[in-house]
């Protein structure tokens, strides 16, 4: 079993999560927790969690599920991620993304997706060995990943 699980935004996680650092270079590849936890308060179809290892806060996970979205890429996938830099490499990441396609095959869907940009130090090796695969589209300057919602 995982050393790891998500939890709901609470009182409890909320310090470590605005206290949540990456590693240096890493933070131009996503937003700050904060602007995105702001974002969740206003996006009624978002999912943000916390990630722990036992009481210490070790990521953030973001999805979406929009369902009707006109654009396929926003209708279920993961929005944002960011894992502290300090429990990086441990598969905190693959658990998360692991997490999303639970909840997304719990919300009936069998695909999703999610942007990443490309650059040096940035995702796009950590999207492809958790089975996502490029579609080909390119939205606001980044690349569109999507993959089966089975568990890998
Ligand atoms: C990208 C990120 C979420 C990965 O999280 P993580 O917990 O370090 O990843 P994991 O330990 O679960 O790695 C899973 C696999 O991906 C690989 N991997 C992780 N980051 C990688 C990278 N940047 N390039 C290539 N492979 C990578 C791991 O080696 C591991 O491979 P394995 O299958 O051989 O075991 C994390 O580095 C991060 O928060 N980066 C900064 C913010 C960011 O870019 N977020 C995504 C915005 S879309």
């Amino acid at each position: 079993m995982s050393e790891f699980r998500l939890e709901e935004l609470s009182t409890e996680n909320l310090p470590g999560l605005v206290e949540l650092q990456l590693r240096p270079g890493q933070e131009r590849f996503v937003a700050p927790v904060l602007h995105s936890i702001a974002e969740a308060y206003v996006t009624p179809t978002a999912w943000p969690r916390a990630i722990l290892e036992g009481d210490e806060v070790v990521g953030f996970v973001m999805a979406n599920f929009d369902p009707d979205n006109e654009l396929e890429a926003f209708r279920c996938g993961i929005w944002r991620m960011n894992v502290a830099g300090s429990a990086q490499g441990r598969g905190v990441g693959r658990f998360a993304v692991e997490e999303v396609a639970a909840e997304a095959r719990r919300r009936g869907q069998s695909r999703m997706t999610v942007l990443w940009e490309q650059g040096e130090g940035g995702p796009e090796g950590f999207y492809l060995r958790c089975g996502f695969e490029p579609t080909g589209e390119v939205l606001f300057g980044e690349i569109v990943g999507a993959r089966s919602t089975e568990p890998r």
